[in-house]
């Protein structure tokens, strides 16, 4: 999965991000979400952070959610907005050119189920922790969080086959777009300390890719 720090170069040509995201994960990453998405059900209220090109949401609306998508990027909502047209989707998502940091304006417990793939390893320490905030706070009790995202592997060995095998491509990702991408530290451990409970937990053979729903305080209505 170290291959995700090639999604920076993908999402400054956002017309072929899904087809590179594809090939670069080998379709692993289509199956994660699936499984993720799974978890959604008919009628619920869905909140996509990060949505880009619409991977999540998509799934999510043809669950039969109303799916909020926020994205900070125009190109990549764009094209989420096509891909929501063609498959007849458009009417149960709403999507806005918006900030995780301006989640502050969305109501409590406003949404049954909120979701992000692959956008808190974009987002640094100080708005992981905001947005693990605000996502408590517009959950409704008991609400699944479902994470898709690079993390860092918790063994040293890991961590150094892990760094070696990003090295090339954060370098040529940095060379094409002047940014770059960074696996979260301890990423479940923010989500518990944030006041979820981890119902389910899944690594790759790596520990470099999590998948995980959490879910928020309180008991469902
Ligand atoms: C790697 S892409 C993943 C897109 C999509 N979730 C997927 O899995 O295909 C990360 C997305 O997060 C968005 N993003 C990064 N920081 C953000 C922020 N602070 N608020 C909202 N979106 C953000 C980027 O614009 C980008 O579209």
């Amino acid at each position: 999965m170290s291959t995700y720090v090639l999604m920076r170069i993908l999402e400054s040509a956002p017309r072929r991000y899904d087809l590179g995201m594809w090939l670069l994960t080998f379709g692993s990453l289509g199956h994660a979400y699936d499984r993720l998405a799974s978890r959604i059900h008919d009628g619920q209220r869905a909140l996509d952070l990060g949505c880009g090109t619409g991977a999540l949401t998509l799934r999510a609306a043809g669950r039969g959610a109303h799916v909020s998508a926020i994205d900070v990027n125009a190109q990549m909502l764009e094209i989420a907005r096509e891909s929501a047209q063609a498959a007849g989707l458009a009417e149960k998502i709403d999507f806005r050119e918006m900030g995780i940091a301006e989640l502050g304006g969305e109501a409590s417990a406003s949404y049954d189920v909120v979701m992000s793939g692959l956008c808190f390893s974009e987002l640094s320490e100080d708005e992981i922790h905001y947005a693990l905030k605000q996502i408590k706070r517009i959950l409704r009790p008991g609400g699944p969080l479902l994470i898709a995202d690079e993390v860092k592997p918790p063994d040293v060995l890991r961590r150094m086959l892990h760094a070696l095998s990003r090295a090339p491509l954060v370098a040529l990702a940095y060379v094409i777009t002047q940014q770059t991408t960074h696996a979260v530290e301890n990423l479940p451990e923010k989500v518990t300390h944030a006041g979820f409970s981890i119902e389910s937990l899944r690594l790759n053979t790596l520990r470099s890719f999590v998948e995980l729903v959490a879910r928020a305080p309180g008991q469902a209505a």
